[in-house]
């Protein structure tokens, strides 16, 4: 199946709205009402739309989304993922939080997305292999959730952790990886309205392979930076481990913003294969932050960005 995109068309205007609410929210919503943490937090999200940063290029197929995928707690290939991904449980669903935060508390997935309105929003994800595609995500802003649980004003970076569960994930019996996964983020970084938690794409919960229940998206970052299947969330005042720095620190910065100027050490960084444009398709040149400057570049203006890659 193809989908097109006018650049006045969203999804959800061609798309029936019960194709594009979230299955799983429904239910949840309808259940629930004002959902309440266990930790007590009222965790009712205000989650407002943001069709400004859709882009107009047409999506990925859904097909290539969901078999080419990076997601090692499943095995180190592309197609590993979508094999192996089934055996993992996404509901019930609890992300921690902890740290320098006023809400701390064990949150169901159900109180970390509420009943609100999931939006849908078609975002660029590009990956650090040098493939990138287009992504209609659904999901909501990462700031939405942050702003309920408080960050206390020690809090200057945002860590992720993804799920430990060797019995589901294959991928864990091997050492490859010092699991869990972990990503982090600045917090400027991490509340900009382009940052998103995922729930699903296409309109419909997130495919195992791609993250279920919820993921991180940061579309001006290279793919790594997008953890997936997240069950920790932690405000802290250092800047945290991340899962490829500790592994090759020289190759994977913390930063890690998409930048065509600086060169991966084994491989250039200046050219992109679109995944699904075809074997022999032309490569297309990168665009610095992905194409998000505009958006984002003012969080690193004091920054050399070539030793802060
Ligand atoms: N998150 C976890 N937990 N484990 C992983 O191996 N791979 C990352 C990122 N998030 C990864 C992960 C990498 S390298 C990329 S490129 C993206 O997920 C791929 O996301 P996609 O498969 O949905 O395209």
């Amino acid at each position: 199946m193809t989908y097109r995109f006018k650049t006045e068309l969203r999804y959800s205007d061609v798309t029936p709205k019960p194709l594009w609410l979230n299955r799983r929210q429904l239910i949840s919503g309808a259940a629930a009402g004002i959902a309440v943490g266990v930790g007590g937090a009222t965790m009712a999200p205000a989650i407002t739309r943001n069709s400004r940063y859709s882009v107009t290029e047409e999506p990925t197929e859904l097909d290539v989304i969901t078999q080419y995928n990076n997601f090692y707690e499943f095995g180190t290939r592309k197609e590993d993922p979508s094999r192996n991904a089934h055996r993992l449980t996404t509901s019930p669903w609890e992300v921690k939080i902890d740290g320098m935060v006023a809400k701390p508390g064990t949150y169901s997935y159900e109180d970390i997305v509420g009943n609100a309105t999931l939006e849908e929003r078609i975002y660029r994800l590009r990956c650090v292999e040098a493939w990138s595609m287009v992504v209609p995500w659904v999901g909501f802003q990462l700031s939405d959730l942050i702003e309920r649980v408080e960050p206390q004003s020690g809090a200057k970076y945002v860590a992720f952790e993804t799920l430990y569960r060797p019995e589901e994930m294959n991928g864990q019996a091997s050492r490859l990886l010092d699991w869990p996964y972990r990503e982090g983020l600045r917090l400027d970084e991490a509340m900009h309205p382009l940052t998103l938690l995922a729930t699903g794409l296409y309109g419909e919960d997130l495919p195992n392979q791609n993250g279920a229940p919820i993921r991180l998206v940061v579309p001006w970052k290279y793919g790594f930076k997008s953890i997936k299947s997240i069950v920790r969330i932690s405000f802290v005042s250092d800047m945290p481990p991340t899962t490829w720095n500790m592994q090759a620190p020289r190759e994977y910065g913390f930063y890690s913003n998409v930048n065509p100027m600086r060169s991966h050490p084994r491989w250039s960084q200046a050219t992109e294969r679109r995944v699904g444009d075809g074997l022999f398709a032309k490569r297309r040149e990168t665009l610095m932050f992905n194409g998000y400057g505009d958006e984002v570049a003012g969080m690193y203006s004091d920054m050399d960005l070539m030793d802060n890659y």
